[in-house]
């Protein structure tokens, strides 16, 4: 007898991709805001403000809600690489990767910090932003056309 099923390619999968992908294009809409409004330096701690993990005065409050994002953000992630890897592997290469470059990017928020914001830093942590985001979006198709072909086989 068979023990072969027809297994249809994890819903979960999707839904992680896709949060990982909205969460981290609300952390890019805010840091850049952050930018234009010339917020970049009213927080000059790493990794929270000084108000830690509490409520923060109006002075640094969207630097603290990028960063508080950032936290919750890498934990989906960093779940959406563990889950691909282990259910979900045709997509797993992308969402490793996007693990990977999300603590690069952490990193880097950090020395770009510490160096009050030298130009070229901050160029890098845009680059690596995108590319964040490009990550995660080929992850979500991916893994939405993998969910799709499944179900009509
Ligand atoms: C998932 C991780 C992160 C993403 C996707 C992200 C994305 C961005 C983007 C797109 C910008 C706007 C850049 C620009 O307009 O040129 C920005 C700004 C900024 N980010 Fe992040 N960021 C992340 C993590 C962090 C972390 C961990 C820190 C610091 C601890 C940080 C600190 C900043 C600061 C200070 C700015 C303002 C820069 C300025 O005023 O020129 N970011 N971020």
């Amino acid at each position: 007898m068979s023990t072969q099923q027809n297994k249809h390619f994890p819903r979960k999968m999707v839904f992680l991709s896709f949060t990982s992908l909205a969460l981290i294009y609300t952390i890019m809409l805010i840091g850049v805001y952050i930018t234009s409004s010339y917020q970049g330096l009213s927080c000059p701690d790493w990794p929270l403000c000084p108000n830690g993990l509490g409520i923060p005065g109006p002075d640094y409050l969207l630097e603290h809600i990028h960063r508080m994002l950032v936290i919750i953000t890498s934990g989906f992630i960093f779940a959406t690489a563990i889950y691909a890897y282990i259910n979900a592997r045709s997509v797993s290469t992308t969402a490793i990767l996007a693990a990977v470059i999300v603590i690069i990017q952490i990193v880097l928020g950090m020395i770009m910090v510490y160096s009050k914001l030298h130009a070229l830093l901050v160029a890098t942590h845009l680059a690596t932003g995108i590319l964040l985001f490009a990550m995660l979006l080929l992850t979500f198709i991916s893994s939405y056309r993998e969910r799709k072909n499944s179900l009509v086989k």
